[in-house]
């Protein structure tokens, strides 16, 4: 099924309604259809997504459903869920799902029930976390925990750490929570300055234990504890391990009781529900960690249950390939205007650009179209200031999602409101645009003479329809954060399938890591001769010796 979507008469027939419906100007669809809004809005797991100021009408929807049943949707959603190994180049289950079920739904791998384990490594971290909290474990001089340091790089960093950084209001435990994962060696030099080896605690995250980053990190930081305690045994009260490699982990010193389990069917960039999070319960409590994992669960119901046309993952990735697609847009932006949100941006480029950058299909077939997306963005309304002007009036199609949340956790004076109505007002501006006539009265208003008004109107005039979701989240809450998390887990898969790859794999990274391997021994010693690598990076590396300790 997969190799032919492209040529699919619901493919084609999107193809020919993209032609006929280019022009529209959707502050034209607004003003036709009253309902919009409500014909375009979805609301589940307390999360409001306004889709209306898309080109899109019910046709379109439509359309774009059949193209997700001709591609075989709901049965994938399912082979999903039944731990059929759709991670077919690894052949592995993708079970993150699995992770935050509330239920009993019996998740499955190879015949074998993985809730049971998934259970147990959740009372383990609640024990461990609980120990750690209350002063019953202790570092190896007997002093309480004050600081954990999380070292793991990509999806056992970035999801927690989004997270973290996100839940910063309901981070009462007290302990203070780090994050290492790049090896510029400022990077460990800045998160070790200031803490007390005494009472710091380790969290080595690496599904693999074999990532070249986190080991050097780990191995960095373990000289730091041994030298500053003066014992090798140390290394048993300040470090614990989340991996399916228990072999290396406990061959770099980590003890076989400190080892959370993970599993293959877990992909690392979908593992933050895992015990990926555990940096996460440190900073707000097992319970708030649990209500993490519900908001997610809620999502997964909403997404395994709705029709597609209500159902906000689906729709929010049909109208991804929309655009991606059928209209060729080359980006999609991601702008939480919401402080919390800071790093969401960066964990939904791993999430997106690892799963769906891919040009060959499941079966190795090459793809006939543009796969993922661009993903970038940043916090608003910072963004205002920062690169909206090339989405008002560059030349370039940006479809843009918009997050806020209606309830701050914090009351100051309008702050709330001013946020809020700036988010509304871009999202408005991108759609509306500002006409030529418009802008001639505005400036006529304005007292400007008809000579003024002609120079200046081509820079005064907005084309408008722009694209844009908004998500109004009531709070960003643990279950809140839980379900937008999922909502856009849900919605990378969805695409991925329609184009016909394989999301859950990433071999496109592998290749620097080997060639890094490659140039270490050129830049850890000057005699070290090849021809092996370009006359650019030769070059780089020559004048890398010229002028190291320079
Ligand atoms: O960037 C490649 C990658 O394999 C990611 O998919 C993963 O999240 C990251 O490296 C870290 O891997 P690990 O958890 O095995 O150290």
């Amino acid at each position: 099924m997969q190799p032919t979507i492209f040529h699919s008469s619901a493919w084609q027939a999107l193809e020919k309604h993209q032609r006929s419906t280019a022009q529209w100007q959707m502050r034209d669809l607004f003003s036709t259809d009253p309902e919009r809004f409500n014909r375009f809005s979805i609301e589940a797991a307390c999360i409001l997504l306004d889709f209306s100021k898309n080109r899109i009408n019910r046709e379109t929807i439509a359309l774009l459903s059949d193209l997700a049943l001709a591609a075989g949707l709901p049965l994938e959603m399912e082979k999903m869920r039944q731990g059929v190994p759709i991670n077919v180049s690894e052949n592995r289950a993708v079970l993150h799902v699995a992770l935050r079920e509330q239920g009993d739904y019996p998740y499955q791998v190879n015949g074998e029930p993985i809730l049971p384990g998934i259970r147990k490594v959740l009372r383990q971290m609640r024990r461990f976390v609980d120990h750690v909290l209350t002063g019953a474990w202790t570092g190896f001089t007997d002093k309480k925990i004050t600081d954990v340091v999380n070292i793991g790089i990509g999806g056992s960093d970035l999801g927690p750490r989004m997270a973290v950084e996100a839940l910063q209001p309901y981070a009462n435990t007290g302990v203070k929570c780090h994050f290492l994962s790049n090896i510029d060696p400022e990077h460990i030099h800045q998160v070790l300055a200031g803490l007390n080896p005494e009472t710091t605690l380790f969290i080595v995250v690496s599904k693999s234990f074999s990532t070249l980053e986190t080991q050097l990190n780990a191995v960095a930081a373990r000289k730091w504890l041994v030298d500053a305690l003066g014992d090798e045994s140390a290394v048993a009260k300040h470090f614990v391990g989340v991996t399916t490699n228990k072999a290396a982990a406990t061959a770099f010193g980590i003890q076989v009781d400190n080892l959370f389990e993970m599993w293959d069917w877990v992909g690392g960039r979908y593992s933050v529900w895992s015990a990926v999070g555990l940096i996460l319960a440190f900073a707000i409590g097992m319970d708030e960690f649990e209500a993490f994992l519900a908001g997610g669960a809620s999502m997964d119901q909403h997404f395994f249950s709705a029709p597609i046309d209500q159902n906000m993952p689906i729709i929010m990735a049909l109208i991804g390939i929309w655009y991606n697609t059928f209209y060729k847009a080359h980006t999609h932006a991601v702008m939480p205007y919401v402080q919390g949100l800071q790093r969401l941006p960066a964990h939904l480029q791993q999430l997106d650009m690892e799963s769906n950058g891919k040009r060959a299909g499941k079966q190795g077939e090459p793809i006939l179209f543009d796969t993922g997306p661009v993903i970038w963005g940043d916090v608003g309304v910072n963004v205002q200031h920062a690169f909206f002007q090339l989405l008002h009036q560059g030349t370039r199609l940006v479809p843009c999602d918009f997050i806020a949340t209606v309830n701050p956790h914090f009351e100051v004076n309008a702050h709330q409101a001013n946020l809020l109505a700036n988010c509304l007002a871009q999202s408005e501006a991108l759609m509306k645009g500002k006409t030529t006539s418009e802008a001639q009265r505005e400036m006529l208003k304005a007292g400007l003479s008809e000579q003024q008004i002609e120079a200046l109107l081509p820079h005064k005039v907005f084309p408008g329809n722009q694209p844009s979701n908004t998500l109004l989240l009531r709070k960003l809450d643990p279950k809140t954060l839980g379900a937008l998390l999922a909502l856009y887990e849900h919605k990378v898969f969805v695409q991925g399938v329609i184009w016909g790859i394989n999301s859950f794999d990433q071999w496109g990274v592998e290749y620097g890591k080997q060639l890094a391997l490659d140039i270490l021994p050129l830049l850890s010693s000057e005699k070290e001769k090849t021809n092996a690598h370009d006359p650019s990076t030769m070059g780089l590396i020559q004048y890398f010796h010229q002028h190291r300790h320079s």
